[in-house]
């Protein structure tokens, strides 16, 4: 991507204004760049993504931005406006080692080493001054970290002078991404770089396809906070990465299910929609069923159903030493398959003007990610189930679940009465006097891709 003049509302570039004032006071000098890279809210397709099906987002109007300048060296000094997150700084070097597990810094750190590992040491790297400010609440699902990777990324070309197109970018950092040690997909910057005004995104991946999809203009896209945060450096990245495993056991499953139809072997459930194509992906779900009973199982004992050894499964999946010996395969697959249909379904409702349709599925989606993926909780269920109450045409949790936000997809005409509605009955008794529920819930506009601008 290359620089362009600045753009935004008078909001952003006052946002950004004052972040060009902040690096100047920090570092004595002034920026020569400022990026912004936004998060997003996932409409539907939940943990779709590292399986190889796709996915249905927005970027939303809150973002990370993040100012720099070169340096004539490799050093690479962090400060962040928010005084929770101490100032960092590191070496340019490969490969580069990581500050302590669920330092803020380690972002930067991953975007660089990514880089640096894709383009290969050609360029002699620079390190650079980055100021770095961010209005997306953290743990709520709403892809703070990624927008830091993508903007980190960003802002570390613009002072080495190099371009990288915003597609292979998007293919590159979501591997550069697992350095902080979660094994995510690519939908959150795919997202925060490719994303498109007033669209939703279908992303599809492996290769990578991004196609802009209208959003209702009578709907608006509501984000409720369910109060608990959900940290992908956490207690929730071992939770996460154990449904990645057991996906791909459930590969493994559905390899042997599906017999001789497989040469080549499962990558990931993706490769279903090519071997069968015209067939919907939950019509798949009856051959894991048969093979496997509907229960968490050890390893030991998938492998002897699917007739394997439990030593070669483990390696095949690339289990990680230490993972409790309990995985529950048949209802993994059971929601990723039906999920990759409701977005296939809830792509044609968009395009179609179904607002009512695309509801439906939201909630059909939140009981799947419910019952089968097992990723909400008590708080994320209330909120959807007083947003069905309060009129709203879909609501679902939203991002990798274990807490968070919900999403809300509400006509304009009842925004008024599901607000009031979510306020008295979820956040009232809820919240510490003095903190207001819109502190807690949004109404986000569907907001373009990253952009990066000079800085006169
Ligand atoms: C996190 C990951 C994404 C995706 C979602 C769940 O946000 O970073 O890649 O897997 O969870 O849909």
């Amino acid at each position: 991507m290359s620089a362009a003049a600045p753009g935004g509302s008078a909001g952003d570039r006052e946002r950004t204004a004052s972040l060009v004032r902040a690096f100047h006071d920090r570092f004595g000098l002034p920026p020569a760049f400022a990026v912004r890279a936004p998060g997003r809210v996932n409409l539907l397709g939940e943990h779709t993504d590292y399986n190889g099906l796709p996915v249905l987002p927005m970027a939303i109007d809150r973002g990370i931005r993040i100012a720099a300048a070169p340096q004539p060296t490799d050093l690479v000094r962090l400060e962040n406006l928010d005084p929770a997150f101490p100032p960092r700084r590191y070496e340019v070097r490969h490969p580069i080692a990581p500050f302590a597990d669920g330092d803020w810094g380690n972002y930067h750190k991953a975007a660089v080493q990514g880089l640096v590992t894709h383009l290969g040491p050609g360029p002699a790297w620079r390190g650079g001054l980055f100021a770095v400010d961010g209005d997306i609440p953290a743990g709520a699902g709403l892809s703070s970290s990624s927008a830091l990777v993508v903007a980190s990324a960003l802002a570390f070309l613009a002072v080495n002078d190099v371009s990288v197109d915003a597609v292979e970018l998007a293919e590159l950092l979501p591997g550069a991404e697992r350095y902080v040690g979660t094994l995510s997909g690519g939908m959150d910057q795919a997202a925060s770089l490719l994303a498109r005004a007033g669209h939703a995104l279908r992303i599809d991946f492996f290769p990578l396809r991004v196609a802009p999809v209208p959003i209702p203009g009578d709907c608006a896209v509501v984000v409720c906070h369910s109060l608990v945060r959900a940290e992908k450096s956490a207690g929730a990245r071992d939770a996460y990465n154990r449904r990645v495993i057991e996906c791909r056991l459930a590969c493994r499953a559905l390899e042997r299910g599906v017999g001789a139809a497989v040469p080549g072997g499962l990558r990931t459930m993706g490769d279903l929609v090519g071997m069968f194509p015209g067939r919907p992906l939950g019509a798949h779900v009856a051959v894991i069923e048969d093979l496997l009973p509907d229960r968490a199982l050890s390893l030991g004992d998938v492998a002897r159903r699917l007739g394997t050894d439990a030593g070669a499964l483990a390696t095949a999946c690339a289990i990680p030493a230490g993972m409790a010996d309990e995985f529950a395969v048949v209802r993994r697959a059971r929601h990723v398959l039906t999920e990759a249909d409701r977005v296939d379904r809830g792509e044609a409702c968009l395009r179609a003007g179904n607002a009512g349709g695309f509801g439906r599925l939201m909630f059909d989606s939140h009981a799947s990610c419910r019952d089968d993926y097992e990723i909400s909780r008590p708080e994320l269920d209330a909120l959807v189930s007083i947003a069905a109450d309060a009129g709203a045409l879909g609501a679902r949790l939203t991002g990798a679940g274990f807490g968070g936000c919900t999403v809300n997809l509400v006509r304009a005409a009842d925004l008024d009465r599901f607000l009031r509605a979510i306020d008295e009955r979820f956040y009232a008794g809820r919240l510490a006097p003095g903190d207001e529920p819109a502190g807690h819930r949004f109404v986000f506009s569907a907001a373009g891709g990253a952009r990066v601008f000079r800085v006169a």
